[in-house]
């Protein structure tokens, strides 16, 4: 960063009225950002792999209707987004919703295999460019929820998300450096779970971090949060499938 570009910041952020959010690669250890970018050592491409095969699979493949994976380019950057039906969905939402609706197959389920494997490889299409989800229109509300719940104080430990993803970014933590709490790298592949993990996965690990209620993978909750995650997000990369300790 030039001396130039670090004296405006503080001024960017009083300008967005918010804190400094910077991209979570940042906040990596070197180790894990240069394996993140490199599928021989980045154990969340066989996801990726199998996502591209499951791309093609099946009677009426994805492919039939949506040509080569790469059509995909800049989806998941949109995401979470309102269906035409009024409804907020995550990217394993839609997905989900292909699958029933225009496959004609039983849903894949929240954390399944299959359905990380797709997400990774329709993320992965999406990867470096700028987040731009739509907070307007009929988003409004949804984002107006997440906000709510991400700056209230939860759990026995009564800490808002804020209090550490923006006062304390960049200290350390049971070993981690605490980021600013953004998406853009999800699905990732977390070390500790020895597997590919979901965006809420990861939201139910931090809720059981300061005690408070854990709600499902898909749930409103983590659903209106996600949204206003990508809202902090927003111009930042997308660096999914991430790699995490
Ligand atoms: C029979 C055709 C059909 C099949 C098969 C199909 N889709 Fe879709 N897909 C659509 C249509 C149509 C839309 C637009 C939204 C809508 O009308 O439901 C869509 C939208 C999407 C989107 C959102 C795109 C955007 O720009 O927001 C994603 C992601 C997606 N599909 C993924 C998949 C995946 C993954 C599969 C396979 C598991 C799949 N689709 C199978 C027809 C299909
Ligand atoms: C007690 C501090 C603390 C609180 C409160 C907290 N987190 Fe976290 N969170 C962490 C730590 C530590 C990590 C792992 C390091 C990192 O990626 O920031 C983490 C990771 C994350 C990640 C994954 C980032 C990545 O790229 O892997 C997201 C997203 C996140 N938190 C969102 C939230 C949200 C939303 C809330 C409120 C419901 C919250 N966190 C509450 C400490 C906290």
């Amino acid at each position: 960063m030039t001396g130039a570009w670090r004296g405006l910041l503080p001024l960017t952020a009083l300008l967005l009225g918010g804190a400094d959010v910077r991209p979570t690669q940042e906040y990596l250890s070197p180790e894990i950002r240069e394996a993140q970018e490199d599928p021989s050592r980045h154990p969340g491409w066989l996801w990726v792999e199998e996502g591209e095969a499951l791309w093609r699979a099946g009677e009426k493949p994805c492919a039939s209707c949506h040509g080569g994976i790469a059509g995909m380019t800049g989806v998941a950057a949109r995401y979470p987004a309102v269906a035409s039906d009024g409804e907020l969905l995550d990217l394993e939402g839609r997905i989900e919703r292909c699958r029933t609706q225009h496959q004609g197959e039983a849903s894949f389920g929240r954390e399944s295999e299959a359905l990380l494997a797709l997400t990774a490889a329709i993320a992965l299409q999406s990867r470096g460019m700028p987040v731009a989800v739509a907070t307007d229109g009929p988003a409004a509300p949804f984002l107006e929820e997440g906000r709510r719940f991400y700056q209230t104080r939860q759990g026995q430990l009564n800490l808002s998300c804020g209090q550490c993803h923006d006062d304390n970014a960049g200290r350390r933590l049971r070993g981690d450096v605490i980021s600013n709490g953004l998406g853009t790298g999800y699905p990732a592949y977390r070390l500790e779970w020895n597997t590919m993990g979901s965006l809420h996965r990861r939201l139910r690990a931090c809720s059981l971090g300061v005690r408070a209620e854990q709600f499902p993978p898909g749930s409103r909750e983590y659903l209106t949060l996600e949204l206003f995650l990508a809202s902090r997000a927003k111009g930042l990369p997308i660096e999914a499938p991430g790699l995490r300790r």
